[in-house]
């Protein structure tokens, strides 16, 4: 079982902070890629919750996802708002494009969820073939800082109509050696008549700024590092990567 299989809650508990998210990647892409932006690719797009918001705003939107549900869910909400079922089941780390991208984006961490080096550089060098030169991969990630102890726990409640989703997410264990982080997740959801408990546990992958730039994106000379920001998402507020960076959007130009 994997919360993944539930795409409507996954959709409410991660739903609110599209706002931000979607204007400061149409921001990014009117300053970063070279010529216009039309289309656009979104791997682990899961339910698309950004998706259909970037259709709106003119952009032609493709995503892939392992998880059928999600993929499912994901396309019903695109036809019901008039648009293309873009989405379709596919391995983020081998994948065939039929005619190449303006750009791309993969944020909060989805791409963690790679956990050996092999599928994220695989990942990397099927996105660096789906994007044209000129455009840009927006790679959204926790880096591991080598000092200092990173967010541990988490819990948020959302609410549409009659259901509720409280949100918790601790970490399990950090292993830095073997690369990997291992987080239990709940979902406590209310509805009038009930109340149910969904527990998951993930791996995610782990990267020092070290990792992440010079062992696995040196191996991928088509993409290039042209800008990183942090989660707030603000277009006028680049920041520059250090040894204790946490979260960082990294904006890869395809050259
Ligand atoms: C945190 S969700 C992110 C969904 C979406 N990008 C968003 O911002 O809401 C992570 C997604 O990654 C997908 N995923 C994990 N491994 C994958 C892989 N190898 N290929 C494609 N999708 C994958 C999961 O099925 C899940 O839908």
């Amino acid at each position: 079982m994997s919360l993944y299989d539930y795409p409507r809650y996954y959709d409410l508990v991660y739903g609110s902070d599209w706002k931000a998210e979607c204007e400061f990647l149409t921001g990014v892409f009117d300053r970063y890629v070279d010529g216009k932006t039309k289309r656009i690719l979104e791997p682990a797009c899961g339910t698309g919750r950004l998706m259909f918001r970037l259709e709106r705003e003119g952009l032609l939107v493709d995503g892939l996802d392992l998880n059928e549900k999600a993929v499912t869910y994901c396309n019903r909400r695109l036809i019901k708002h008039g648009f293309r079922p873009s989405a379709r089941v596919a391995d983020m780390t081998d994948f065939q494009v039929s005619s190449k991208y303006c750009a791309a984006f993969n944020t909060i961490n989805s791409f963690r969820h790679l956990e050996h080096h092999a599928q994220a550089r695989d990942h990397l060098r099927c996105m660096a073939r789906a994007i044209r030169k000129g455009g840009v991969y927006v790679l959204g990630l926790h880096l591991s800082p080598v000092s200092g102890d990173p967010v541990e726990e988490e819990s948020w409640i959302a609410r549409r109509g009659h259901l509720c989703v409280q949100t918790s997410m601790w970490l399990v264990e950090r292993n830095l050696k073997k690369r990997y982080e291992r987080f239990q997740m709940r979902y406590d959801i209310w509805t009038p008549t009930n109340h149910q408990v969904l527990d998951d546990q993930f791996n995610f992958r782990t990267y020092s700024q070290h990792q992440f730039e010079q062992e696995l994106l040196s191996e991928i000379p088509k993409f290039e590092i042209a800008a990183t920001y942090d989660f707030s998402y603000k277009l006028d507020r680049p920041i520059h990567v250090d040894q204790h960076s946490e979260d960082v959007v990294y904006i890869l130009k395809r050259v």
